[in-house]
């Protein structure tokens, strides 16, 4: 799998979209996009918001979740799955702690989650790459598997010592044993899909982080912090792509406009080369219009597989 990371507005989803589009030519490739304000749709020129898996192009298949409606859906099988095992309509105040939780941040990010390890263990696809919300979200995102797998680990401590003394209770009793617990059954499910997505995400053959920066000051300090972040959650950073870098050519010939933002930008591509250099994998230049459907993503796709625009 690809991920990549970094600020809104920068070129993720962009890269994401080119990247698959490149890969398609020789493997099946699943572009999963988790951006709320996704734009899969926009640069492929295509509604495809919420309509599952599209296929743009032959072995190009894009995803643009609609978390919300599938928040909205799991809070219902809950509900169903309550009902259905305790045979008994919910208690009003546990229905209202349920709807609650739909509010809760995490709740966006774990339904995303969930989407994006369900498409990795079905593992229909030779490559999936995940096009992350803008930034902190995105490592945050990145990181949250361990949250979650101990999370779920908790739950199912907690579920399987209560199944435990639930079938005591019930021997004493005299009482049948009830049929296997769908709770534990749904967290043991929970689990293994997570298992599959944090395995791979660690495994360096298998997943690779890209971040997407510019040229400009702000971003260089993100990239510092988030190389800081990287190692701490012990993942590696695999390359940097500087994007919307103007043209060296446009030095010919320029306005005073175009003089002082040349400057400024060599000046953040120098310290960009310099203290990121190695990571650097490509060089996108800024493009005259903004790069949408097939023939624009094509253009990009073609600079980020080669290492873009020579710099010096
Ligand atoms: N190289 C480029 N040249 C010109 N416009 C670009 C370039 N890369 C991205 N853009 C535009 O910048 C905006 C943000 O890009 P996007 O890929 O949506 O960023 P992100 O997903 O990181 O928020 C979009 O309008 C996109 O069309
Ligand atoms: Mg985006």
């Amino acid at each position: 799998m690809v991920i990549f990371a970094g600020k809104g507005g920068l070129g993720k989803t962009t890269c994401s979209a080119a990247l698959s589009y490149a890969v398609a030519n020789n493997r099946k490739v699943l572009c999963f996009s988790t951006d709320p304000q996704a734009s899969l749709s926009d640069i492929f020129e295509k509604n495809i918001f919420g309509k599952g898996e599209v296929e743009i192009l032959p072995n190009l298949f894009v995803v643009e979740i609609d978390a919300d409606t599938k928040i909205a859906r799991y809070i219902e099988e809950i509900k169903q799955k309550i009902r259905d095992m305790y045979k008994t309509e919910i208690p009003p105040e546990i229905e209202s702690y349920i709807d609650s939780s739909v509010a809760e941040p995490a709740m966006y990010e774990s339904a995303t989650y969930d989407a994006m390890a369900g498409y990795l263990a079905e593992g229909s696809y030779g490559l999936y790459v995940f096009d992350m919300p803008p930034f902190g979200h995105g490592i945050r995102m990145i990181t949250m598997a361990d949250i979650l797998s101990a999370w779920v680990e908790k739950l199912t401590e907690a579920r399987e010592k209560a199944r435990e003394y639930d079938e005591i209770a019930r021997k004493l009793k005299g009482e049948k044993l009830v049929k296997e617990d769908d709770v534990l059954n749904e967290l043991y499910d929970i689990k293994k899909r997570l298992t599959t997505f944090t395995d791979v995400m660690k495994d360096k053959n298998k997943a690779a982080f890209f971040m997407v920066i510019t040229p400009e000051r702000m971003s260089i300090i993100d990239t510092e912090k988030a190389l800081e972040m990287f190692k701490s959650v012990g993942l590696e950073l695999s390359g940097i792509v500087v994007n919307k870098v103007l043209p060296p050519e446009m030095a010919s010939n320029p306005s005073p406009f175009i003089v002082n933002k040349l400057k400024q930008q060599r000046e953040c591509m120098n310290e960009i080369m310099e203290k990121f250099g190695k990571l650097v994998i490509s060089i996108i230049p800024m493009f005259p219009r903004e790069p949408r459907g097939l023939e624009g993503i094509a253009a990009v796709s073609k600079h980020l597989m080669n290492g873009g625009i020579e710099w010096t």
